[in-house]
């Protein structure tokens, strides 16, 4: 309506956290258990360690210590958030998690769910956050992604149990009308190629009373075709990429940072390579971490802020992707 300009809400990074359990499973101890080698793995993945969670904790535990770093770095009054999103396939609680985590917090103006997407979780969990803040309704959210996969893991296949590992990291970001620093997005999903890695229910049937049969819950462990899973992400994740940066009028130069899910050394080289970023703008901790699901993104963001390697108004091109199968990219500014 002329006359009336809408004043463009923008979105702004204020704090990083992050949380891993303290045991570590090194290749060498993994190698102790099913037939693989240190070497194997190293070659093959990059993954020299991973943290496992022990029995005392949990998704709530790891992904509220990782929320309360990121609201001190924020320096924010707890009470004064809105939204909290944690993206998790591994609740402690199946009904949701992250009201635990407010109420731990104490955030008791916020609103919180959790939200399920595997590795895409905490880039799902960010864009969704960000719509919040960009309609006006909510001024601040924290994002967690946290998985505890160690649970899921089936420890006596070779393929797949040297990949996972466990921790949380957490964003806090801000509605603002003075700039936008979270400049573009894009995600998909293809439920057609869902079965290369998912993590079903058990099938148990059981009975309630005569006739009544019904299907006790439960899951089984992870299931991967890993060669399938490694050519998708190698194709899809510089398709997306590519495309966000043309959309957001950004070339690949001007990218500072590329922060991909850490699940394997050797896709992000074949990332980094097809977007003609060089291997020093490419983040990687999963030497010490391996694949921690939807923690991956903002646990190597924390480490890079807190290092002072990602500073203030670095392009950062990030993506998340995995099991649905699903994927996503979102292009910020950090700060
Ligand atoms: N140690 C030693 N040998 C192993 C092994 C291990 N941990 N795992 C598999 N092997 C063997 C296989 O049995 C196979 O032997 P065979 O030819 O005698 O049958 C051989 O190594 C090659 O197996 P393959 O599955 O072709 O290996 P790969 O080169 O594809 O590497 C992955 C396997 C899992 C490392 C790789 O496919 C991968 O990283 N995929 C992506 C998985 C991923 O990132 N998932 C999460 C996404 S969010």
């Amino acid at each position: 309506m002329e006359g009336i300009k809408l004043k463009q809400i923008g979105v702004s990074f204020k704090g990083s956290g992050s949380y891993v359990p303290d045991q570590i499973l090194t290749n060498q101890k993994i190698s102790k258990k099913v037939d693989t080698s240190d070497e194997w793995i190293k070659s093959r993945t990059g993954i020299s360690e991973r943290r496992i969670s022990s029995p005392g904790d949990n998704v709530t535990e790891m992904g509220y210590e990782a929320a309360l770093t990121a609201i001190q770095m924020a320096n924010w009054d707890i009470k004064t958030i809105d939204l909290i999103v944690l993206a998790t396939s591994t609740p402690h609680d199946l009904f949701g998690s992250a009201p635990s985590i407010q109420s731990k917090l104490g955030a008791c103006n916020a609103v919180a769910f959790d939200l399920t997407a595997a590795c895409s979780g905490f880039l799902f969990g960010l864009v969704t956050a960000s719509q919040f803040l960009r309609g006006g309704s909510f001024k601040r959210a924290i994002v967690i992604g946290a998985d505890q996969l160690s649970s899921f893991v089936d420890w006596n296949d070779r393929r797949s149990c040297i990949l996972f590992g466990d921790g949380a990291g957490a964003l806090a970001i801000e509605a603002t009308n003075e700039f936008d620093n979270f400049l573009g997005f894009d995600m998909r999903t293809d439920g057609g190629r869902g079965s290369f890695l998912n993590l079903p229910s058990k099938n148990n049937k059981d009975s309630i009373i005569d006739n009544i049969d019904f299907l006790s819950g439960g899951f089984s462990s992870i299931q991967m075709n890993g060669q399938e899973v490694y050519k998708f992400a190698v194709r899809e994740v510089p398709i997306i990429i590519d495309e966000l940066l043309k959309k957001t009028n950004y070339s690949s130069h001007e990218v500072d940072w590329l922060v991909l899910h850490q699940a394997n050394q050797r896709i992000l080289d074949s990332v980094g390579e097809r977007l003609k970023i060089p291997g020093e703008k490419i983040l990687s901790n999963l030497e010490k971490y391996g694949n921690t699901s939807a923690a991956t993104i903002p646990l190597m963001m924390d480490e890079a802020i807190r290092n002072n390697r990602i500073k203030q108004n670095d392009i950062i091109a990030t993506s998340g992707f995995g099991a649905g199968l699903s994927w996503g990219a979102a292009l910020i500014k950090w700060g």
